[in-house]
Protein backbone atom coordinates (compact mmCIF):
# COMPACT_ATOMS: atom_id res chain seq x y z
CA UNK A 1 0.00 0.00 0.00
CA UNK A 2 1.29 3.17 -0.70
CA UNK A 3 -0.78 5.62 1.79
CA UNK A 4 0.21 9.13 -0.65
CA UNK A 5 -1.20 7.59 -3.91
CA UNK A 6 -4.34 6.14 -2.14
CA UNK A 7 -4.43 9.91 -0.68
CA UNK A 8 -4.26 11.43 -3.99
CA UNK A 9 -7.26 8.91 -5.76
CA UNK A 10 -9.00 10.26 -2.76
CA UNK A 11 -8.73 13.54 -3.33
CA UNK A 12 -9.33 12.99 -6.60
CA UNK A 13 -12.53 11.39 -6.36
CA UNK A 14 -14.02 13.81 -4.64
CA UNK A 15 -14.30 15.39 -8.27
CA UNK A 16 -16.40 12.76 -10.26
CA UNK A 17 -18.90 13.53 -12.25
CA UNK A 18 -21.01 10.92 -11.61
CA UNK A 19 -25.22 11.80 -11.46
CA UNK A 20 -26.25 9.03 -13.28
CA UNK A 21 -24.42 6.18 -11.66
CA UNK A 22 -23.68 7.62 -8.45
CA UNK A 23 -20.81 5.19 -8.21
CA UNK A 24 -17.72 7.92 -7.65
CA UNK A 25 -14.21 6.62 -8.39
CA UNK A 26 -10.80 8.59 -8.17
CA UNK A 27 -7.01 7.25 -9.36
CA UNK A 28 -3.70 8.14 -9.57
CA UNK A 29 -1.39 6.86 -11.09
CA UNK A 30 2.99 7.11 -10.31
CA UNK A 31 5.72 7.66 -12.82
CA UNK A 32 8.71 5.73 -12.01
CA UNK A 33 10.51 9.00 -11.31
CA UNK A 34 7.58 9.85 -8.40
CA UNK A 35 5.27 12.45 -10.92
CA UNK A 36 1.62 11.54 -9.93
CA UNK A 37 -1.59 12.20 -11.87
CA UNK A 38 -5.10 11.94 -10.95
CA UNK A 39 -8.22 11.20 -12.36
CA UNK A 40 -11.93 10.82 -11.39
CA UNK A 41 -14.90 8.86 -13.19
CA UNK A 42 -16.61 11.64 -15.46
CA UNK A 43 -20.38 10.24 -16.66
CA UNK A 44 -22.36 11.93 -19.59
CA UNK A 45 -26.18 12.06 -20.76
CA UNK A 46 -25.61 9.27 -23.42
CA UNK A 47 -23.93 6.85 -20.47
CA UNK A 48 -21.67 5.32 -23.02
CA UNK A 49 -19.50 7.73 -23.46
CA UNK A 50 -18.37 8.09 -19.54
CA UNK A 51 -15.34 7.28 -18.95
CA UNK A 52 -13.15 5.46 -15.53
CA UNK A 53 -11.05 7.42 -13.53
CA UNK A 54 -8.54 4.97 -14.26
CA UNK A 55 -8.20 6.32 -17.88
CA UNK A 56 -8.18 9.96 -17.01
CA UNK A 57 -5.38 9.58 -14.81
CA UNK A 58 -3.63 7.63 -17.41
CA UNK A 59 -4.41 9.91 -20.51
CA UNK A 60 -3.39 12.99 -18.69
CA UNK A 61 0.04 11.40 -17.61
CA UNK A 62 0.55 10.38 -21.36
CA UNK A 63 -0.52 13.52 -22.28
CA UNK A 64 1.98 14.88 -20.37
CA UNK A 65 4.79 13.35 -21.82
CA UNK A 66 5.07 10.10 -18.89
CA UNK A 67 5.93 7.29 -20.40
CA UNK A 68 7.36 5.17 -17.63
CA UNK A 69 5.24 3.73 -14.46
CA UNK A 70 4.96 2.15 -11.16
CA UNK A 71 1.88 2.25 -9.59
CA UNK A 72 -1.98 3.15 -9.78
CA UNK A 73 -3.89 3.30 -6.43
CA UNK A 74 -7.89 3.51 -7.39
CA UNK A 75 -10.34 4.18 -4.79
CA UNK A 76 -13.94 4.13 -4.16
CA UNK A 77 -17.04 3.44 -1.35
CA UNK A 78 -18.03 0.84 -2.41
CA UNK A 79 -18.01 -2.66 0.36
CA UNK A 80 -16.23 -4.37 -1.92
CA UNK A 81 -13.17 -2.68 -3.56
CA UNK A 82 -13.19 -1.75 -7.05
CA UNK A 83 -11.53 -3.24 -9.27
CA UNK A 84 -10.22 -1.71 -12.64
CA UNK A 85 -12.97 -2.58 -15.95
CA UNK A 86 -11.82 -4.68 -18.80
CA UNK A 87 -10.91 -1.81 -21.14
CA UNK A 88 -9.14 -0.12 -18.35
CA UNK A 89 -7.08 -3.04 -17.53
CA UNK A 90 -5.93 -3.50 -21.56
CA UNK A 91 -5.11 0.11 -21.68
CA UNK A 92 -2.81 0.02 -18.34
CA UNK A 93 -1.02 -3.28 -19.28
CA UNK A 94 -0.55 -1.44 -22.88
CA UNK A 95 0.99 1.56 -22.00
CA UNK A 96 2.52 0.65 -18.20
CA UNK A 97 3.25 -3.03 -18.19
CA UNK A 98 3.20 -4.59 -14.54
CA UNK A 99 2.73 -2.10 -12.25
CA UNK A 100 1.14 -2.60 -8.63
CA UNK A 101 -2.60 -1.81 -8.33
CA UNK A 102 -3.63 -0.58 -5.12
CA UNK A 103 -7.36 -0.79 -4.19
CA UNK A 104 -8.65 0.87 -1.60
CA UNK A 105 -11.94 1.53 -0.59
CA UNK A 106 -13.24 4.42 2.21
CA UNK A 107 -15.01 1.26 4.06
CA UNK A 108 -11.79 0.29 5.20
CA UNK A 109 -10.83 -2.42 2.51
CA UNK A 110 -7.04 -2.48 0.82
CA UNK A 111 -5.35 -4.90 -1.09
CA UNK A 112 -2.60 -5.18 -3.98
CA UNK A 113 -1.94 -6.46 -7.04
CA UNK A 114 0.32 -6.50 -9.61
CA UNK A 115 -1.67 -6.27 -12.69
CA UNK A 116 -0.58 -9.37 -14.52
CA UNK A 117 -3.15 -11.16 -11.66
CA UNK A 118 -5.95 -9.14 -12.81
CA UNK A 119 -5.21 -9.15 -16.46
CA UNK A 120 -3.50 -12.32 -17.36
CA UNK A 121 -2.66 -13.89 -21.05
CA UNK A 122 -3.10 -10.09 -22.68
CA UNK A 123 -3.07 -9.49 -26.43
CA UNK A 124 -0.72 -6.65 -27.00
CA UNK A 125 1.89 -5.29 -29.83
CA UNK A 126 3.77 -9.08 -29.10
CA UNK A 127 0.83 -10.89 -30.62
CA UNK A 128 0.81 -9.11 -33.94
CA UNK A 129 2.84 -11.05 -35.59
CA UNK A 130 3.32 -10.47 -39.67
CA UNK A 131 5.24 -13.49 -41.52
N1 LIG B 1 -15.82 3.29 -12.87
C1 LIG B 1 -14.56 3.78 -12.75
O1 LIG B 1 -14.32 4.98 -12.86
N2 LIG B 1 -13.57 2.90 -12.50
C2 LIG B 1 -13.75 1.57 -12.27
O2 LIG B 1 -12.79 0.87 -12.00
C3 LIG B 1 -15.07 0.99 -12.35
C4 LIG B 1 -16.16 1.89 -12.81
C5 LIG B 1 -16.92 4.24 -13.10
C6 LIG B 1 -17.54 4.21 -14.45
C7 LIG B 1 -18.91 4.78 -14.15
O3 LIG B 1 -18.84 6.20 -14.16
C8 LIG B 1 -19.19 4.34 -12.73
O4 LIG B 1 -17.94 3.99 -12.17
C9 LIG B 1 -20.15 3.17 -12.62
O5 LIG B 1 -19.73 2.11 -13.39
Amino acid sequence: MNPDLVAKATEAREKALAPYSGFRVGAAIETRDGRVYTGCNIENASYGLSICAERVALWKALSEGAREFRAMAIVSEADTLTSPCGACRQLLWEYCGDITIHLHSLKGLDRNHRLTELFPFPFDSSSIEFS
